[in-house]
């Protein structure tokens, strides 16, 4: 296996910015703009649409059962391997989803954009399984819902298919391939993902779930239900089902469709029969209009779910049935109002998420999918923009259960590379089928409210980009026309010279807050929003004295006061600002809700300079770390975006040496005052939102270097060890408060849990926090000691990690050093047998600590 390292990445990445530097000044929406057809259709109306699920993680989905256990493993181009007498016995023996790379090694040759981890080079996986007498006459496929990347797939040593794209789901027919004289099947898949594929961790293997899928000859189509709400009231709702039925069988077929609408209790609200004419060979469409006399509807704070059951019958038998979620809602996007769900005004508080679980690596987890929203819940997170592709059926399912909104995003690349060997290679062959698959996947998603073919496409610097944007956007509205196109513009001027912003329905704009009352006022009645803001980056716990803003620091670590971003980027304030004075915008998407595993921006290339600053290796981006911590600037967003009283303080107290000096302390808050004490004594109140205060920012829009916001508090505090206390205040009554205090010693490690209670599936996960403590209590903020775990009963260890963006300490392992006094412990429930898991934590000199839980 060759490694190489290639430049490509960091100078694309130099020369994109750069551009959009020189040009962002100069933005003079020269480009005469018809409104983009989504304004149009809004004007006559509300856009609406339900969902159903017709992939395999609906309800009682018999046709399909999980196909994940008892797959080998071997890396390496081994010759015969599709073979079915291929001798596989040494391989390594798993469970998927499996993600090769996360297992490391760490390597700098490995490019520390894509983590520095082992993400290329050819590997197989093999599954070797009997034929069911049951399958004679049936259709036998074996569906993926994401393979990375570069797959081929081979039954009994045939080749049937494969797919370059890591990101998509696809289906194999098996039918003709199987073996029906009692020896077993093999199923093989070669994978060979390349170097410089990716601007991030792409991840390497079959690592989201595998199904078989065993079916009539006349069967449902593949994603071929589409759901739609036409109208939605509270007292009514007309629910539209579209379903495709495909004939595999020599004879044409006389049908009925029976579908049934039921309910979030699961009782039945509407039911309708459509006879069907299948011709043999064909595939036939049924549209059925069923009307729900006082729906539930699917929003944000009650994301209420029905479900469609859909039954295919010829006479007297039933020959297929599938039952998928979906919701009723409305969503309409205004020029004024923001996003209206049912009505109801709400502003983008979103976040970009990639597709990585950190520790877990790309492995798909459901509870780990699940934990990440409902921490970006807390903070009062309601999008997710899947960048740069699309997601996990899992992320959709969980979207749609704790009513966060969805920014479906396909593409990353078109026909111009961004790496050497990234998806513009298979751009031309694949694009098509990939962004209809994916929109056939993901449209009866309630969460999904629209489709983005394409972030900071280089295209945008052609004369004729329009053509491939028309030509996507095209695309997607051919399997949904419910839902409107946008695209993430990182480069407004030529976005719009070489009109792409015409071809979508909602423009993004990236980095562009500073642009945003222009554009409002050069294009009345405009609806956009920023497709990625921010870009803060930051080391939870790491505070650097006096604040400065500078491009590295070099501990490799940045400083958590929330100051620090590339070049190109800015600190939330100048968004939540630009945001706020600017109603046509609809909000907008951080970069990002949590770290990711490569991009360690900014020690990795960037202006002018091409070296890598190793072992930098996972991003400084998030607003909470890679093992799921929030940091300082959490609470920033969440002062902006929530209600519910809250009040942060930082840095943390523990300055030995600064005695009397003064430390700049800040504090975060949504209620309408806040006072500061130290060690009982007040340092004064504060307004919130009161007079502005000064900080060191960027020179891109603040041309003299000086950031003013009234989304902060500061205090000058000259040190004192003890307790320093931010007391909140509404109405003159104390509503939250939150302190730091200064640690002693560290003395102690203290254990805590996510949940007391999992489900004993084999899958299921706890996660474990381990908090350095001194003898009082008190969090030890700088402590590093190395943790050892045990983990005993119904769990296993399923990873570690501690957040720290330079660490090469292997995540699957059963010790880790705290970052900042923490680290975290990831068990995974053994499947089928519930009882107690006791976790143990031990680190030399400390008194360990424990936490019990119950797997069920
Ligand atoms: C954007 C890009 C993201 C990420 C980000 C970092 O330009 O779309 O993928 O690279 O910059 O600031």
């Amino acid at each position: 296996m060759t490694s190489h390292r290639d430049p490509r990445p960091t100078q694309y990445h130099r020369r994109n910015k750069a551009a959009q530097c020189a040009t962002a000044a100069g933005v003079s929406m020269r480009a005469r703009m018809r409104f983009p057809a989504w304004v149009a259709l809004l004007a006559f109306g509300a856009m609406v649409h339900g969902a159903v699920h017709a992939a395999p993680h609906g309800a009682g989905a018999a046709r399909t059962t999980g196909f994940d256990d008892g797959w080998r493993f071997q890396r390496g181009d081994i010759v015969g391997a599709e073979q079915p007498g291929y001798p596989d016995g040494l391989w390594q023996r798993l469970r998927l989803p499996h993600d090769w790379a996360i297992d490391g090694p760490y390597s700098q040759a490995h490019g520390p954009h894509m983590g520095g981890l082992p993400t290329f080079g050819v590997a197989w996986y093999r599954k070797s399984f009997p034929t069911s007498p049951q399958w004679r006459g049936q259709r036998v496929g074996v569906e993926f819902d994401g393979v990375m990347s570069h797959s081929t797939v081979y039954l009994n040593g045939q080749r049937l298919g494969g797919r370059p794209n890591g990101y998509i789901g696809f289906a194999i027919d098996l039918t003709g391939a199987l073996r029906h004289d009692g020896r077993p099947n093999v199923l093989a898949v070669r994978l060979a993902p390349e170097y410089a594929s990716s601007r991030w961790y792409p991840g390497a293997g079959i690592y989201r779930h595998v199904w078989l899928e065993v079916t009539a000859p006349v069967h449902l189509a593949r994603w071929g239900t589409f759901v739609s709400t036409p109208q939605v009231d509270a007292a009514r709702a007309t629910v539209a089902a579209q379903v495709e039925v495909a004939n595999e069988s020599a004879r044409d077929a006389a049908l009925e469709l029976r579908l049934r609408l039921l309910d979030p209790a699961g009782h039945e609200a509407a039911a309708a029969r459509v006879p069907l004419q299948v011709a043999a060979g064909a595939v036939a469409t049924a549209n059925a209009s069923l009307a729900v006399a006082g729906p539930a509807l699917w929003a944000p704070d009650h994301p209420d779910l029905y479900s469609l059951v859909t039954e295919v019958w010829r006479g007297n038998e039933r020959l297929d049935r599938e039952a998928t979620p979906f919701g009723i809602r409305r969503i309409e996007l205004t020029h004024d109002r923001g996003v209206l769900v049912n009505g109801v005004a709400l502003r983008l508080h979103g976040v970009c998420l990639h597709h990585d679980l950190g520790a877990l690596g790309t492995a798909v987890n459901r509870r780990a999918i699940e934990r990440r929203l409902e921490i970006l819940k807390r903070a009062g997170v309601n999008a997710i923009r899947t960048s740069h592709n699309p997601p996990a059926p899992e992320l959709l399912d969980a979207a749609d259960r704790l009513g966060l909104l969805v920014l479906d995003e396909a593409f990353d690349a078109w026909r111009r590379a961004k790496v050497p060997n990234d998806y513009s290679k298979d751009f031309d062959a694949w694009s098509a089928a990939d962004l209809t698959d994916q929109v056939r996947r993901d449209r009866n998603h309630p969460s999904v409210f629209m489709w983005s073919i394409g972030n900071e496409i280089p295209e945008q610097a052609d004369e004729d980009g329009w053509r491939e944007a028309r030509r996507l956007s095209g695309i997607v509205h051919a399997s949904d026309a419910t839902r409107p196109t946008t695209s993430a513009f990182d480069h407004p001027d030529g976005a719009m010279a070489h009109h792409l912003v015409d071809e979508v329905d909602v423009p993004g704009f990236n980095y562009s807050p500073h642009l945003y009352a222009q554009i409002a006022a050069d294009h009345p009645g405009w609806i956009f929003y920023g497709s990625e803001t921010a870009s803060c980056v930051s080391s939870r716990g790491v505070y650097h004295l006096p604040i400065e803003k500078y491009e590295k620091h070099p501990s490799l670590q940045l400083s958590s006061y929330d100051i620090i971003a590339p070049y190109w980027a800015y600190c939330p304030d100048f968004d939540f600002e630009a945001e706020a004075r600017t109603p046509a915008v609809l909000g907008g998407f951080v970069w990002t809700g949590f770290d990711y595993i490569g991009e360690p921006t900014p020690y990795f290339g960037g202006d002018g300079d091409d070296s890598h600053d190793w072992p930098a290796h996972s991003s400084y981006f998030g607003m909470v770390d890679l093992a799921g911590f929030p940091k300082d600037r959490y609470y920033l967003y969440q002062s902006v975006w929530t209600s519910a009283p809250m009040v942060h303080v930082l840095p943390h107290w523990n300055w030995p040496g600064h005695e009397g000096q003064p430390i700049p302390v800040m504090a975060y808050s949504n209620a309408e005052e806040v006072e500061l004490f130290l060690n009982g004594r007040s340092l004064g109140r504060q307004r919130v939102g009161g007079k502005a205060i000064e900080l060191p920012a960027g020179r891109k829009v603040a041309p003299d270097g000086v950031m003013h916001t009234r989304y902060r508090l500061l205090w000058q505090v000259p040190y004192e060890p003890g307790t320093l206390r931010a007391v909140a205040f509404r109405d003159g009554r104390e509503v939250a408060r939150d302190e730091v205090r200064t640690a002693g010693p560290a003395a102690r490690i203290a254990l805590s849990v996510d949940r007391a209670r999992i489900a004993a599936d084999g899958d299921d996960l706890a996660f474990v926090t381990a908090r350095i403590e001194d003898e009082h209590g008190v969090l030890v903020p700088d402590a590093a000691n190395e943790i050892h775990f045990a983990v005993q009963g119904a769990g296993d260890v399923a990873a570690v990690d501690n957040g720290d963006a330079t660490s090469l300490e292997p995540f699957h392992a059963d010790h880790r050093h705290a970052f900042n006094g923490l680290a975290q412990l990831i068990v995974r429930a053994r499947a089928g047998r519930g009882g107690p898991i006791r976790v143990q934590a031990s680190a030399d000199g400390l008194a360990g600590g424990a936490v019990s839980l119950e797997s069920r």
